[in-house]
């Protein structure tokens, strides 16, 4: 389509579909801006300084310390998803239909934890179940597991706009949550999928290539969890030539349940 002529309806429909799923209709402040009238408005080389510059500064995200108290008062996992149902402060959730809390089975011994939501949870409200949940199916089923003997949980529950990654900082907001869910399935071993939640949890801005594979411990108040990052199954997708990696890390993964006695 050329910059120039009128958009028909398919491209016109086509342009606000993408900006809908680029997330153009979170607000960013509490007025509307119109910066089209006020680029044209004022010519480049009489821009005012940027201090006098108009800015949305609403924040989109809230104090973690807020989400960190209303996941401690939560003594289950019923009444953690009741409150962060309830729970309004994350820009994230006015964009998404719902929150996606969980899937599997809360008294697993084995949780796995993975990014956020994308299109087919945010309609289902359940972690990985479009085509990367299929495939982590048939990773865990490879090695004698199914949605019965995990738990698994996403790092932000409510869908990141056009399948963004989270931000940093809705990532700290939302990681109480996260947290007070680990605290409350207590498993005994913990699956990490992918860049974003081995790289938030363990604090390091190293690759998950570099650190697949390899068991480190994840503490959480009085919990230390033994804790395998491995590949994400949509990377998998993209990448099949991985995919020997990640059953490499699914081998580690059953050995250690044979040897500490887990997800029997
Ligand atoms: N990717 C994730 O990280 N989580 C999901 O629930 C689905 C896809």
């Amino acid at each position: 389509m050329s910059a120039n002529h009128p958009l028909n309806d398919a491209e016109a429909l086509a342009a606000l579909d993408w900006y809908r799923a680029a997330g153009v209709d979170i607000a960013v402040g509490d007025e509307p801006v119109d910066r089209f009238a006020s680029s044209a408005a004022v010519p480049p080389r009489r821009l005012p300084p940027v201090a006098e510059t108009p800015i949305a500064t609403l924040p989109l995200v809230t104090d973690p310390a807020e989400t960190r108290a209303i996941a401690a008062a939560a003594t289950t996992l019923d009444a953690l998803r009741a409150a962060m149902e309830a729970y309004d402060g994350c820009a994230l959730k006015h964009r998404a239909t719902q929150l996606c809390f969980a899937d599997g089975n809360p008294d697993a011994e084995i949780m796995l934890v993975g990014e956020g939501p994308g299109e087919q949870e945010d309609i289902q409200g359940k972690p990985f179940v479009g085509r990367a949940g299929q495939l982590l199916d048939r990773m865990l089923g490879a090695i004698g597991l199914d949605r019965t003997k995990v738990y698994i949980a996403n790092m932000v529950p409510w869908r990141p706009p056009g399948n963004r990654n989270p931000t940093p900082e809705e990532l700290a907001l939302c990681a109480p949550f996260l947290y007070r869910q680990v605290e409350l399935v207590a498993p005994k071993l913990l699956v990490t999928l992918g860049n974003v939640p081995t790289q938030f949890l363990f604090g390091t801005t190293q690759g998950i290539t570099r650190m697949r594979g390899q068991w480190k411990t994840l503490s959480i108040n009085a919990l230390s969890i033994p804790t395998l990052p491995t590949l994400h199954p949509a990377f998998l997708l993209r990448t099949p030539s991985a995919k020997a990696q990640a059953w490499k890390d699914m081998l580690a993964l059953k050995a250690a349940m044979v040897r500490d006695g887990v997800g029997a």
